[in-house]
């Protein structure tokens, strides 16, 4: 692929924006950047110095001066200056953590500018809540990922239960609309979709009908080619 662009990918959460990214970006010879991770290794790092409590209660003005100490890099996996905390930012702690921290408006600022930086040259797909109506609006290919809620949960919940852990799928229903609620309620950057974003709806795709619709995109919009 010549032509070296920006593809923004937002959406609600577990409709598989990661996945669906790192495929476009493995076939496009793109860079996969998952700016959720970002935040999530700024979480990572509260919790870390004790400015983020058990009860998620942030001690704001010390997190926010500590943070000029913060280095986070996307190498894909997630660094905070040399250490790989690709795995640690995935557990419960940071999980239930994330949300507040990502509503606070310093660390959207720390976030966005890193985000940018990488997005200088072009040939990158990021995926994330504000990518393409915040981080990057004029990025030249903006998707919108959407899908059924009880859909969305049935997919978490049968990948949580292969993985040995005990929920209901009421539990992880009311998780759902929890955080769509919060994403879509934040006062700075709210989960929207961009006017000129394309909406994929995957509640009756496959991953391999998602992707079809990708390349058939990628030709009659953009002239590309993908193999
Ligand atoms: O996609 P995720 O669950 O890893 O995201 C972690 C948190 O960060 C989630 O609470 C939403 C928030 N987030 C955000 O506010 N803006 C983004 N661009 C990406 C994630």
């Amino acid at each position: 692929m010549s032509r070296k662009i920006i593809i923004a990918i937002d959406g609600y959460s577990s409709t598989g924006k990661s996945t669906f990214a790192k495929l476009i970006a493995s076939k496009t010879g793109y860079l996969h950047l998952d700016s959720g991770a970002v935040y999530r290794a700024v979480t990572l790092f509260g919790i870390r110095g004790g400015w983020i409590d058990a009860d998620n209660n942030i001690d704001e003005k010390s997190l926010r001066a500590a943070m000029r100490q913060l280095r986070v890099s996307l190498r894909p996996d997630t660094y905070i200056n040399e250490e790989n905390v690709e795995g640690l930012i995935r557990q419960m702690d940071v999980s239930n953590a994330v949300s507040p921290v990502s509503a606070l408006g310093f660390v959207r600022e720390f976030v966005d500018r890193l985000l940018r930086r990488y997005g200088k040259k072009g040939g990158i797909v990021m995926d994330g809540r504000d990518i393409g109506t915040n981080v990057f609006p004029d990025a030249q290919l903006k998707i919108f990922m959407t899908a059924d809620d009880k859909v969305r949960a049935q997919r978490r919940y049968d990948e949580m239960v292969a993985g040995g852990k005990e929920v209901s799928f009421e539990e992880v229903m009311k998780n759902i609309q929890d955080r769509d609620y919060k994403d879509t309620h934040r006062e700075i950057s709210p989960l929207r979709q961009a006017p000129d974003a394309i909406v994929l709806d995957n509640t009756n795709l496959t991953l391999e009908q998602e992707m079809d619709w990708f390349t058939d995109l990628m030709r009659t919009k953009f002239g590309i080619e993908l193999k």
